[in-house]
């Protein structure tokens, strides 16, 4: 079965060509990063106009890496929520009016089941069930992960998600927009030792998660100081090293309390090298492991779309053929896919 996957939530217009015999076949993405740089976030008018510009002529371009026709689809998957919604409904917009058009069924497909199912287009997929730790932009979560489908929301981010801290305090350091790889790129020449900072929630147990205090912290810190770019450097470490062990931490109690000893790392944060590092050593330790996508799967794309929307399809999804997306949908409101 080939589906297209079209990817809209956010600034990254993604599209996706995946066959459920042959695998992914191709897939491009277009990030609108430039386009929102001068406002220092995301301005969503902006974001769905320039989705209605890019959207078509990526989808020419995938077909056409993928070596296939329009006629050859067997079914389209869109973002259908969560996100902002202007943008949303231009993936529903065009994926319902192709699938349409074509007499092929259209899903609308959950972001987060998307980033939590992305480390199953790797060569060491994991098991069910699963742990999967989703951080992004908007999301911050524990998952308990039983089938396609059937997710079970372990804990959350009381405040700010992980990305949106990492933004947050990104911009406190005056880098520019999307500030999480830059500040991650900042911390390389940071002092670990300098400065300690807090690991939120991490000394009472459960597993959610606060992120906003952090950014608080590094506000505080900075303003003691004239800042030059090494106390800058020095505080970026201290803010990343106390997400990446607080994260750390709550992953660790995860495995433990669930049993389950595989965990995925997913989501744009997922990108965060020493993250990584760190996660795949709790795995370790644990006696278990740790899957996480390539990094250019963990931001936002659309072969995790068009992956999770094949499944979906193939089980024989059906929708009503109505345009129609969330900006708040939850994940653990799924349809099981059996
Ligand atoms: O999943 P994603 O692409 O979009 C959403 O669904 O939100 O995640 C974007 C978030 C942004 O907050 C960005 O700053 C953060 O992921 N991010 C990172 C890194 N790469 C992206 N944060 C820390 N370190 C990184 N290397
Ligand atoms: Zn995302």
């Amino acid at each position: 079965m080939l589906v297209l996957g079209l990817e809209s939530s956010c600034d990254e217009t993604g599209v996706a060509l995946f066959d459920t015999e042959r695998g992914l076949l191709a897939d491009a993405v277009y990030s609108q990063i430039a386009l929102h740089a001068e406002y220092g976030g995301v301005v969503p008018e902006l974001a769905s106009r320039d989705h209605v510009r890019k959207a078509l002529p990526l989808i020419r371009e995938v077909l056409a890496a993928g070596g296939h026709a329009l006629n050859d689809l067997d079914g389209v998957a869109y973002t259908a929520g969560p996100g902002l919604i202007g943008a949303l409904l231009v993936g529903a917009a065009i994926g319902r009016s192709l699938a349409w058009g074509l007499e092929i069924p259209a899903v609308g497909v959950h972001h987060m089941e998307g980033h939590l199912l992305a480390p199953m287009l790797e060569d060491d997929p994991p098991a069910f069930p699963f742990i999967a730790l989703l951080v992004s932009g908007g999301h911050t979560m524990l998952v308990r992960v039983d089938s396609v489908g059937s997710y079970h929301i372990l804990g959350e981010t009381l405040d700010d998600a992980a990305g949106e801290a990492f933004d947050k305090t990104a911009k406190l350091l005056g880098l520019p927009y999307p500030g999480g790889p830059e500040l991650a790129r900042l911390a390389e020449s940071g002092d670990p030792t300098r400065f300690r900072f807090p690991r939120p929630m991490t000394d009472r147990p459960g597993l959610e998660f606060s992120f906003s205090g952090l950014k608080t912290f590094a506000l505080n810190t900075l303003g003691e100081l004239e800042p030059t770019e090494q106390d800058k450097a020095d505080v970026a470490r201290a803010f990343e090293d106390a997400v990446v062990e607080t994260m750390a931490i709550k992953c660790r109690r995860a495995l433990r309390e669930t049993g389950i000893p595989r965990l995925v790392i997913a989501g744009g944060v997922g990108a965060n090298r020493r993250l990584r590092e760190r996660l795949a050593e709790i795995a370790r330790q644990e006696g278990g492991q740790v899957h996480y996508p390539r990094p250019k799967y963990c931001t936002d794309n659309g072969a995790m779309i068009a992956y999770a929307g094949a499944l979906r399809l193939a089980a024989g999804a059906h929708e009503l053929n109505v345009i129609g997306a969330r900006a708040r949908w939850n994940l653990d409101a799924l349809e099981p896919v059996v």
